[in-house]
């Protein structure tokens, strides 16, 4: 073996030498070198073999693997099923099976059900059958990959699942827009975005783009010194390493592409460009929030649109009933067939001003959901002084909760049960699991 076939200078040869050259029999040295780094996405794997179980754990420290949040456990399928049933659903689990087929796929099916949408599932399994290889892609299982599989091999198709281009882009972006300036369209964007993240525990990025005023990095209490403006400064050369470079991280699985707040540049830009730019962060996180300013400019519009779900903030007054009529109709028509865009009434119950009641505001809009935040200055206030997130002040409060669930309907994902207050809640589970 030369070295030139070599991965990387972390690469250690296995002890087991027939694994390795069976490993790298089936692999060019363009194809080691060639794998791309996988996005920001959690994995959970379910090892019913002390081997698998050692070869995911050092998987995990291959520097592709950099930015996968990833979990390895003893276990099965239904190990599986019973921790998810209680837990949110990673981006991927990888299952080993040990199993009659038949068996498997009733096993499967039970698993399927306590899934979030969107949870690609990789098996490992120790039949190598092209028929069941087929079947199994059929059910909706992403790669089946039969025992024994080496670390190069295991890492090359986890990449694989997130960079073939047929595919969907990995990444949901969700837009949030004013219907006026100043209703809190950036502090409910960030706010939903957190729950995003720790709630449902998905890796989620919040882009600013409001460039000359945008206050993401006040927010979350982050100064950093690359912005977005380096991104618009480099727009011929930005790929997915610089945008990488740009992003400030601010808790585990929250990322933040800040605005520089500084009026050297107006904000004229070329909408492919951000098009672009949102192309690159769909293909580096699950979920991406797009704080747009409220400004109607081509690229502006443009994002909105293309958007893959709109959440519109207004304050209950009648200004904002016609902005947001207007944009509810052009939405009606460039959007067929997509879903209707959230609508949050913010700000209501402000003592002495006169506002439009919230069901009058739906109604003169010819619709019947939206959500409503109330108007609280103190909570808010302290949030936006400490640069905190509301549920970090309080994260039990009425108002954590409705970012908390709006969450859950933008992203279609179930909320893990919060730790019960009951006292009979531990005994009722181990009922359960006795059934
Ligand atoms: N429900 C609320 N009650 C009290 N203050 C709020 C509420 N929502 C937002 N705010 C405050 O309103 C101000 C403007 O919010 P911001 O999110 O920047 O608005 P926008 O992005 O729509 O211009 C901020 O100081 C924020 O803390
Ligand atoms: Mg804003």
């Amino acid at each position: 073996m030369s070295d030139q076939v070599l991965p990387n200078e972390n690469f250690e040869v296995p002890s087991d030498l027939e694994a390795f050259e069976q490993e790298f029999s089936q692999l060019s040295p363009e194809e080691l070198t060639d794998i791309r780094p996988l996005p920001r996405v959690s994995m959970h794997a379910f090892c019913e073999s002390p081997q698998l179980l050692s070869t995911i754990e050092s998987v995990a420290n291959d520097r592709r693997m950099a930015r996968v949040h990833v979990k390895a456990v003893s276990g099965g399928i239904r190990a599986a099923t019973e921790f998810f049933s209680e837990a949110p659903t990673p981006n991927l689990i990888l299952l080993e099976a040990n199993m009659a087929y038949e068996e498997l796929l009733e096993d499967l099916d039970r698993l399927a059900e306590v899934c979030d949408v969107g949870t690609k599932v990789v098996l490992v399994g120790h039949i190598n059958d092209v028929q069941m290889y087929r079947d199994l892609v059929r059910r909706g299982v992403s790669e089946y990959i039969v025992m024994p599989v080496g670390q190069i091999e295991l890492i090359q198709a986890l990449s694989d699942l997130f960079s073939n281009p047929e595919n969907d882009p990995l990444g949901k972006s969700i837009a949030f827009i004013g219907a006026k300036g100043g209703v809190g369209s950036s502090t409910m964007a960030h706010n939903i975005g957190w729950a995003i993240s720790t709630v449902h525990q998905q890796d989620v990025i919040i882009t600013d783009f409001d460039v000359a005023f945008g206050t993401a990095g006040l927010d979350f209490n982050e100064d950093p010194p690359q912005t977005i403006a380096d991104a618009i400064k480099a727009a011929d050369r930005l790929d997915d390493q610089f945008l990488e470079r740009l992003l400030t991280k601010c808790s585990e699985r929250l990322n933040l592409l800040t605005a520089p707040a500084v009026l050297d540049q107006t904000c004229d830009y070329d909408d492919e460009f951000f098009s672009h730019m949102l192309e690159l962060l769909q293909n580096s996180a699950p979920y991406t929030v797009l704080d747009l300013p409220h400004l109607w400019s081509a690229w502006n519009k443009h994002l909105l649109l293309g958007a893959d779900e709109i959440v519109i903030t207004v304050a209950p007054d009648l200004a904002n009933l016609r902005n947001v009529k207007n944009l509810l109709d052009l939405i009606g028509q460039e959007r067929r067939g997509d879903r209707e865009p959230f609508l949050i009434i913010n700000q209501t119950g402000m003592q002495k001003r006169p506002e439009i009641k919230a069901k009058d505001f739906v109604a003169a809009l010819e619709r019947t959901d939206f959500i409503e935040v109330p108007f609280d200055p103190a909570t808010f206030g302290l949030a936006a002084n400490n640069g905190q997130m509301i549920s970090e002040l309080s994260a039990s409060g009425k108002i954590a909760d409705i970012f908390d669930k709006l969450a859950s309907d933008l992203t279609g994902r179930t909320e893990a049960p919060k730790a019960s207050k009951s006292l009979f809640a531990p005994l009722l589970g181990k009922l359960k699991k006795s059934k």
